[in-house]
């Protein structure tokens, strides 16, 4: 593995390793620790709090050094380029790169320019694989398997790199996706071919899985919706729809969340509320990826 850019494309078995790993890692990162060294550096030209602080725990759990670059208090501001910040960094001894950018092609960049695994950790409208492989993990502690699993991703998947991501591996593990939402959220041509519902209420009854994805005001998912009263309205995950669902059914939300429109408070944080078990993940998940390519460091 060079690095993780997509999961498009990863077999079954790899995937089930790859969790199997991750696994390896929960709650037993002190004996990991001191095992990998070398440099981890995260570039984030995006804002985040849970993808690079656990990636950032991650790394000094598996006794690596981390370089933590912040685009806005960087010489970014000072218009030094993408490619000039890449070269800097690696020159500085990086061994592996962990990416978030706009960019759709940022991690290949950086992968070309610096000849180093690289970690996507977000880039341009493609997938966020370790958010996948988090959300795999937490639904395979909870459910003992992945294999028939029906699962909805509520919201604005076109905009989703959580929505590619698992679109991109969750078929492959044996999980049913349905993409729920209004239809301008849906993408005008659908590469991935699965089954589409604009009727939330219609869904509940028939999924283990509520996986609601945020409204991404930054990114315009507004324009898609009449308002954010009527969407919460029809699409919010409040107490009234968690009594249509089966009584092992439980709420997922990659983070961060809007309150009131999305998810209400009280769902976010009831007991079928898996968030902060998916945060938690993160941390083995992407102790499990870093350990691979840093295996891979020259
Ligand atoms: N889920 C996720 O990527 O959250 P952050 O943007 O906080 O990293």
């Amino acid at each position: 593995m060079s690095g993780l850019l997509t999961l498009r494309g990863a077999s079954r078995a790899e995937l089930e390793e790859l969790l199997d790993f991750a696994q390896s890692f929960v709650g037993g990162s002190v004996i990991h620790r001191g095992g990998a060294g070398g440099t981890v550096t995260t570039v984030f030209f995006e804002p985040s709090t849970r993808t690079r602080l656990s990636f950032e725990k991650a790394a000094h759990h598996l006794g690596a050094h981390v370089m933590s670059f912040d685009a806005p208090k960087s010489s970014t501001a000072k218009d030094e380029s993408f490619r000039d910040t890449i070269l800097t960094l690696t020159a500085m001894g990086t061994d592996v790169f962990v990416i978030r950018h706009w960019l759709a092609d940022a991690a290949e960049l950086t992968a070309a320019w610096s000849g180093r695994p690289v970690v996507n950790a977000g880039v341009g409208k493609r997938e966020h694989p370790t958010q996948t492989l988090t959300d795999a993990l937490t639904l395979r502690q909870r459910f003992g398997h992945l294999d028939g699993l029906r699962v909805a991703i509520v919201g604005d998947v076109g905009n989703s790199r959580v929505a590619r991501g698992h679109l991109a591996a969750l078929p492959t593990l044996g999980v049913e996706l349905t993409l729920v939402g209004p239809t301008p959220f849906f993408p005008a041509v659908d590469p991935w071919g699965v089954r589409k519902s604009t009727d939330l209420d219609s869904e509940l009854g028939d999924m283990d899985v509520i996986y609601l994805l945020r409204i991404q005001k930054e990114r315009g998912s507004s324009a898609g919706i009449p308002s954010e009263r009527g969407y919460a309205r029809r699409y919010g995950m409040n107490e009234e729809r968690l009594s249509m669902l089966k009584p092992t059914s439980v709420i997922m939300h990659p983070g961060p969340i809007n309150r009131g429109l999305e998810i209400d408070g009280v769902v976010a944080e009831g007991e079928r509320s898996l968030i902060l078990e998916q945060v938690a993940n993160g941390v083995p998940v992407r102790m499990a990826v870093l350990s691979l390519a840093l295996g891979e460091r020259r």
